[in-house]
């Protein structure tokens, strides 16, 4: 049955919008008093007027989500970079950053990722699933209705393997649309006995075809860092991972410049933290078709600097901004607090943060046929904030909440 959604006072549709580059607020399509015919499926079938669309809805019996207050709606958000699935608490490692120890020598004591590895190990599936559970709910309360999930805490082939079964059926009781990505490439674990490079490929011959023979995931990941894995080990691996059909998406020019470059070489999907980019990397990514993907969330976290939003977007690059949700690095896990706060320091216009959110990062992932913005035969993926006016949204910071989600035509919360 199709159904028909509104009014709303404003509705940004972030259609026609140039994927690559910087955009301004008067490019953005903005309907008043505006509503949407979902149908059956939770596929947009119409836009326009509320007014006239009632008109529809009564002659062919539509149903109605009649929306009482003034509210502003844009695409469901796009949360393009998790790592939702894991056990335990970093927060001991919390502590020591903020007492001045960095993120490395917290790592090179024991701390860092591979503790979450043994406490994630340890857990069971269903307090996994349980925890990425909620941490979902959150996501879609505050907008999220896609979101990316690594593996990468499981680091032998059982445990990916694991992980990624939970992050997958977790995917089928959540709502929102859960797109998994095999990061088992995040670091060489303590219990394997090789090098790096025979770390990268066991993972290569042995759980990559697993992955792909059980359908877990058609993405691959690496940490390209001093701390994990050299330019040179990843590109091996990643072309392995390449020849076996899997899409590319790499953590980046965290801390050193330089491995973006192989995100380039290699046409992967995105690139990924960014924050130590220099001019040759921005000029790199600008020209290329991979998605640039800020996660202030982790700057915020580690107090270090933001990805250069604004020079990689006047240089012309396609920009997306993720949570990055993890114990580590990102624990807030609050998606538009984040960008909002990124966009003071990085001078982004409204329309490049709300870009960065939606049809971009729909990009990153490949969606970009399906989601993020609101057209004609896209999922009916709506987020309404309580506001009159779109800027009041990344205004507050983060303090203003959507009032109503829906997820392919279908109400969430309100
Ligand atoms: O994206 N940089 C590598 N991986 C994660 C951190 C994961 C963790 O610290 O547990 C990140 O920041
Ligand atoms: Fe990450």
């Amino acid at each position: 049955m199709s159904k028909l959604i509104g009014p709303f006072t404003q509705l940004l549709t972030m259609k026609g919008l140039n994927l690559k580059g910087s955009l301004k607020d008067e490019q953005l399509e903005i309907l008043s008093d505006a509503g949407i015919v979902s149908d059956s499926e939770g596929k947009i079938m119409k836009i326009g007027s509320f007014g006239e669309l009632s008109k529809e809805a009564a002659q062919n019996s539509w149903t109605i989500d009649r929306i009482e207050k003034r509210m502003v709606a844009f695409p469901g958000l796009v949360d393009c970079h998790t790592h939702l699935c894991w056990g335990g608490s970093r927060a001991r490692d919390y502590a020591m950053r903020i007492a001045g120890k960095s993120y490395i020598e917290i790592a090179k004591q024991g701390g860092g990722i591979l503790d979450t590895v043994r406490s994630t190990r340890a857990a069971s599936n269903e307090i996994l699933e349980r925890s990425m559970l909620d941490r979902c709910a959150k996501l879609l309360k505050n907008g999220v209705t896609t979101v990316e999930v690594k593996s990468g805490y499981g680091l032998n082939k059982d445990e990916e393997l694991r992980h990624l079964k939970v992050i997958q059926s977790a995917g089928r009781k959540t709502k929102l649309d859960v797109v998994s990505t095999c990061l088992s490439a995040h670091m060489k674990p303590h219990d394997f006995n090789g090098t790096q490079s025979e770390y990268l490929k066991h993972c290569a011959g042995n759980i990559l075809p697993e992955v792909k023979a059980q359908n877990l995931s058609k993405r691959v990941d690496i940490f390209v860092e001093e701390s994990a894995f050299s330019i040179e080990e990843a590109r091996v691996y990643l072309e392995a991972a390449k020849k076996l059909g899997f899409e590319l998406t790499l953590h980046v020019d965290q801390f050193t410049a330089g491995s973006s470059l192989l995100a380039v070489e290699l046409g992967a999907k995105s690139a990924d933290h960014l924050e130590a980019s220099t001019q040759k990397e921005i000029e790199a990514l600008a020209k290329s078709n991979t998605v640039a993907v800020a996660l202030p969330g982790a700057s915020l976290g580690l107090g270090c600097s933001f990805t250069p939003a604004r020079k990689l977007l006047d240089q012309g690059a396609t920009l997306a901004i993720a949570s990055d949700w993890n114990p580590g690095s990102a624990p807030m896990g609050d998606l538009l607090t984040q960008a909002a706060i990124f966009g003071t320091y990085q001078k982004l216009s409204t329309a490049e943060t709300f870009a960065a959110l939606t049809f971009r990062a729909a990009k990153a992932l490949g969606l970009e046929k399906t989601i993020g913005s609101i057209e004609e035969k896209k999922q009916c993926d709506l987020t309404a904030f309580p506001a009159d006016d779109y800027r009041q949204v990344l205004y507050h910071q983060g303090q203003l909440r959507p009032a109503q989600v829906w997820k392919k035509g279908e109400q969430l919360h309100d």
